[in-house]
C-alpha cells in the first residue's frame, strides 16, 4: 500500500536508520516491506544477525531494472513499503521516488547535507511533473542533539521550519546509541536491553513519536488525494 522512500544523494544523513526503525515501528502493527536498496546492503544485513518482527519482510534490490517490480509486488502484499535508497542521484533513486506517496529526507542539521536536501526537493519536482501527480515529501532532520544544539545547527532547523514550501516533520531523530547499535547487536529497539544500550526508553519513545507522525501524514495526504 502507501509507498514511502527515503532519499538524500548526501552520503551518511541517515536513511538508512530512518527506514529501519520506522520499518520495525510499523511492523509491531502491520504487514511492511523493507525494500533495501542501498549499495552497500546494510538492512540485508542487520536481517542476517537476527531476524526482524514477524510483520517484516525484507527484500534485496537487485538493480535499477528491478525496483518497480519489487515496489509494485511488495505494495500488493503489504500495508506499508519502505524503501532505503543508495546516497546518490540516480535512475534508481528516481524510479522509487516515482512510485511514492511520501518521500522522506533525512538530514543532519549541517550544511551539506542541507544543499543535498535541496537537490533531492528539486528532484522530487521534476517527478512529479513528470507524473503530473504532487509526491508529497518531507524532511527529517537527524542524528539531532537532544541538548546542547549548536548553534549551525539551531539556525539550518530554523531556516527550514520556517520555509512553508518545504514541510519538515515535528519529530525528529536524535543521535543516541540505541540506534546505531541495532546494526551491530540486530533486532529492533523493543528487543534491546539495559546492558546494551543507555537511555532504551528514550529512544523508543523517539522511534514512536516519529512512526506516529509519518502514518499521521500519510492519513492526511491519503484524505487530500481522495477529496481532489
Ligand atoms: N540517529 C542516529 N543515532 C546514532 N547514530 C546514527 C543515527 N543515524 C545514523 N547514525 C549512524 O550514522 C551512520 C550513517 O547513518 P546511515 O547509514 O543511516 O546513513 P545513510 O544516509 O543511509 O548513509 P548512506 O548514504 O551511506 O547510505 C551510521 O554509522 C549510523 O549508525
Ligand atoms: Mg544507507
Amino acid at each position: 500500500m502507501p509507498v514511502i522512500s527515503f532519499a538524500n544523494s548526501k552520503g551518511g544523513s541517515g536513511k538508512t536508520t530512518s527506514a529501519l526503525l520506522l520499518a520495525c515501528e510499523l511492523a509491531q502493527y502491520k504487514d511492511t516491506t523493507l525494500i533495501d536498496a542501498d549499495p552497500r546492503r546494510p538492512i540485508t544485513e542487520w536481517y542476517k544477525i537476527k531476524g526482524g518482527p514477524d510483520r517484516l519482510k525484507v527484500v534485496t534490490n537487485s538493480d535499477e531494472n528491478t525496483i518497480l517490480d519489487e515496489i509494485e509486488q511488495a505494495s500488493a502484499e503489504s500495508s506499508f513499503v519502505i524503501v532505503d535508497l543508495e546516497g546518490v542521484a540516480s535512475r534508481l533513486t528516481s524510479y522509487a521516488i516515482s512510485m511514492s506517496d511520501l518521500v522522506i529526507i533525512p538530514m543532519k542539521e549541517q550544511q551539506q547535507d542541507a544543499w543535498a536536501a535541496m537537490d533531492v526537493i528539486k528532484q522530487i519536482k521534476m517527478e512529479s511533473r513528470a507524473r503530473r501527480t504532487m509526491i508529497p515529501f518531507s524532511i527529517l532532520f537527524t542524528q539531532t542533539r537532544v541538548v546542547a544544539k549548536s548553534r549551525t545547527a539551531r539556525h539550518i532547523a530554523e531556516q527550514f521550519r520556517a520555509t512553508k514550501t518545504i514541510p519538515c516533520l515535528q519529530a525528529e531523530i536524535n543521535d543516541r546509541d540505541a540506534f546505531s547499535a541495532l546494526f551491530n547487536i540486530g533486532g529492533t529497539i523493543h528487543d534491546l536491553k539495559t546492558s546494551d544500550v543507555n537511555n532504551i526508553t528514550a529512544a523508543k519513545e523517539n522511534a514512536n513519536v516519529y512512526a506516529e507522525e509519518v502514518v499521521r501524514i500519510l492519513r492526511e495526504s491519503k484524505k487530500t488525494k481522495e477529496a481532489a
